[in-house]
């Protein structure tokens, strides 16, 4: 090798090295240090030294990770130590069990255990020798998989090699391959748009892209790894404990979960379940339990294993958040602005922790795409407050006789043709005022909590007064009386004192909680607490021109039309001057956001609850200093305020490095 080779060489290792430590960085400790221009800068840079000199390139370079296609299907591996499954619990009895079990065998008082999430992606063994990834495999049936190798080295959270200077000479990880809730949502986007599969769920979407024969088709998915626990390893002084493990893991630069709690006893562990349930909807992943494991290796030894499964580990299962049902009818739904959507009348049946008879079908498309019918069966999912809908057919249980589902003309409600928007997706009910469920959707939303805040005038009550026509706009409420109300059905003299005085109290409100309440199509609390701020009065809004409007933050072509499109609307004017003029609703001068603000310009996110103040008003007060509030962290947060119990928004701060304050420090910057 002349000298000039040596160096090229050099160059090229050092450039691996630096692309290798960017990765490790940006995916699996989320932190990056570069911007990713930078990034791309260095790899093309290896990878043109690379094409210059291909007698140099390594094997194992981060510019290969994307391999040739397997299109003989895939080798099967068989697993040096078997790979076995986990036995289940539902209940904290069986969990006690359990418990129990072990202690019993080992004749302790207390175990200690770690409690981890258990991801819900499909399990994968990674062997390493002297630090290089050599071999990637499927669990398979547990005895044998097949060899994934070309697939997960395109998965940047796996590393092509260890970190470290002390390596075992094999190390075999073990752990899941998923796909967060987002990379599934934008994966099924695409899929549509090219008329590709789309897939049920982020565990089917994570197996089917693992799995795929071109490893080019694998890299573009949005694939992530956590490592969980080994398999066979040789040369180093191994951990004693489960939790040692994970530690050594880390720093061997794999990803390991930071959600997991070294805890004691029974106790111990059905407290980290409650927590991880109470956490799940809020973690960027899909988790379906908590895997409990004996923590101290020795012991996990000593208990050994029972047909498939270690006698030293149990999956504590969640509620499930996919069911079979039946639909009995398919029906249609006006919403506040007219919009009809499409809903399925279900058998009963108990998902993500509550019975579900209803379940959206978004619209026609969706239908379509479905081809759902009543009879069907059919798998519905709950995940978090999400709405239920409906994700699948069972085609082959569908009954002879049923014939498929036309949408209908005339809304059901108050007759007025049905017209789709140009699109022919979205299907509206042209009734507008005239049509009594948008009337009472209208009323609802104004009187709810995070508008103007009428406490006791809930959904029902507002379905009975519009059905008796004791109200037909929101102006209506501030003309009602006692008599009125204890004449209807259901409200006695106590509860209607409280209404009155709940009403009378609404009167007092701000500027951006009476913008939102309104229901201009689009207008969010957030832009309302936008334009709020930006002109300052009501009446700057109501006469602001569409090109005024695109002055404000966040207000695009479309939003700006709406609020000009609603406040043309004469009867949107008239029930406004009612509200201000005849039922004395007033607010707070608005201070308009002089360019000077304290607060122009930063970005801050909520979690957790404050204790003097309800997070609506923290982010009113925000807003009128200038500042952003914005529901997620990412890079250009400027502040999380941490409350009580706060979420996962809280770590993601921490590993972004973003500033967190708590509520004594957000009170002093409001002063
Ligand atoms: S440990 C011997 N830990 O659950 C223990 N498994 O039924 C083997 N899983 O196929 C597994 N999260 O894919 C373990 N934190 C976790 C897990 C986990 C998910 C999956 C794994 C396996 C299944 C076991």
């Amino acid at each position: 090798m002349t000298t000039r080779h040596a160096d090229v060489a050099r160059e090229m290792a050092r450039l691996a090295t630096e692309i290798e430590r960017h990765n490790y960085l940006y995916y699996v400790k989320d932190d990056p240090v570069v911007p990713d221009a930078e990034y791309d800068r260095l790899l093309r840079e290896l990878e043109k030294l690379e094409k210059a000199h291909p007698e140099l390139a390594a094997d194992d370079s981060p510019t290969r990770r994307v391999g040739a296609r397997a299109d003989e299907g895939f080798r099967e591996v068989t697993h040096e130590i078997p790979m076995l499954s986990l036995a289940n619990a539902f209940d904290p009895e069986e969990v006690a069990e359990f418990d129990e079990r072990i202690r019993r065998r080992l004749e302790c008082e207390v175990v200690e255990y770690v409690a981890e999430p258990k991801l819900d992606g499909l399990a994968v063994s990674l062997l390493y020798e002297n630090g290089r990834l050599v071999r990637g495999a499927t669990r398979g049936d547990g005895r044998a998989g097949e060899d994934v190798t070309a697939n997960v080295r395109v998965i940047r959270s796996i590393p092509l090699k260890l970190r470290g200077e002390k390596l075992p000479t094999r190390l075999e990880v073990r752990g899941e391959v998923l796909m967060t809730r987002k990379g599934f949502e934008r994966l099924n986007r695409r899929q549509d748009e090219n008329d590709g599969k789309r897939y049920a769920n982020p565990r089917n979407a994570a197996a089917g892209s693992l799995r795929q024969l071109d490893p080019a088709i694998t890299a573009q998915r949005p694939l992530e790894f956590y490592a969980y626990g080994t398999g066979v390893f040789d040369g180093v002084k191994w951990p004693e404990t489960h939790a040692g493990v994970l530690e050594l893991l880390g720093e061997f630069g794999l990803r390991t979960n930071p959600h997991r709690e070294v805890v004691e006893g029974l106790d111990g562990l059905l407290r980290a379940w409650e927590s991880l349930n109470a956490r799940r909807d809020e973690l960027p992943y899909e988790i379906d339990g908590v895997v409990y494991k004996v923590n101290d290796l020795a012991l996990q030894e000593r208990l050994g294993f029972v047909s498939r499964a270690p006698r030293w580990a149990l999956a504590h299962k969640f509620a499930a958040q996919e069911e079979l049902t039946r639909v009995r009818a398919i029906e249609v739904q006006v919403g506040r602005t007219g919009a009809i959507t499409p809903v399925a009348r279900l058998e009963p049946v108990f998902v993500g922790g509550v019975t579900v008879s209803n379940a959206t079908l978004h619209n026609y498309d969706e239908i379509k795409r479905l081809d759902v019918r009543v009879g069907d069966s059919v798998i519905v999912r709950r995940a978090g407050d999400v709405i239920p809908e409906v994700v699948s057919v069972l085609h082959e249980r569908r009954p002879k006789n049923s014939r498929e589902w036309n949408f209908p003309e005339k809304c059901p409600v108050c007759g007025s043709d049905i017209v789709f928007d140009e699109g022919g997706v979205i299907a509206r009910c042209s009734g507008g005022l005239f049509c009594d469920a948008q009337v009472k959707e209208t009323i609802k939303h104004f009187a709810s909590r995070r508008a103007m805040d009428i406490e006791g005038l809930g959904s029902k009550l507002v379905e009975q007064m519009v059905d008796a026509g004791v109200i037909k706009t929101v102006a209506d409420i501030f003309e009602l009386d006692k008599e009125t109300l204890v004449s209807l059905e259901r409200l006695g003299e106590k509860s209607a004192d409280n209404l009155l005085a709940a009403i009378d109290a609404a009167r007092k409100t701000t500027l951006p909680r009476f913008l939102f309440a309104l229901g201009i199509p689009q207008i969010g609390e957030t832009t309302a607490g936008q334009l709020a701020s930006y002109f300052g009065h009501l009446d700057a809004i109501m006469s602001a021109g569409e090109e005024a409007l695109q002055e404000v933050p966040d207000i695009g072509p479309v939003v700006a039309h709406n609020v000009v499109e609603f406040f043309a609307q004469d009867h949107n004017r008239e029930v406004i001057d009612a509200l201000v003029d005849k039922a004395k609703i007033a607010w707070p001068a608005v201070q308009r956001v002089a360019d000077d603000a304290r607060l122009k310009g930063k970005t801050f996110v909520l979690t957790g609850s404050l204790s003097g103040m309800s997070r609506t008003e923290a982010r009113e007060k925000l807003v009128a200093l200038g500042a952003k509030v914005s529901s997620s962290v990412s890079g250009k947060t400027d502040y999380v305020v941490a409350g009580a119990d706060p979420g996962s928004k809280l770590d993601k701060a921490e590993r972004l490095g973003v500033a967190v304050i708590d509520e004594d420090a957000l009170m002093e910057m409001l002063q």
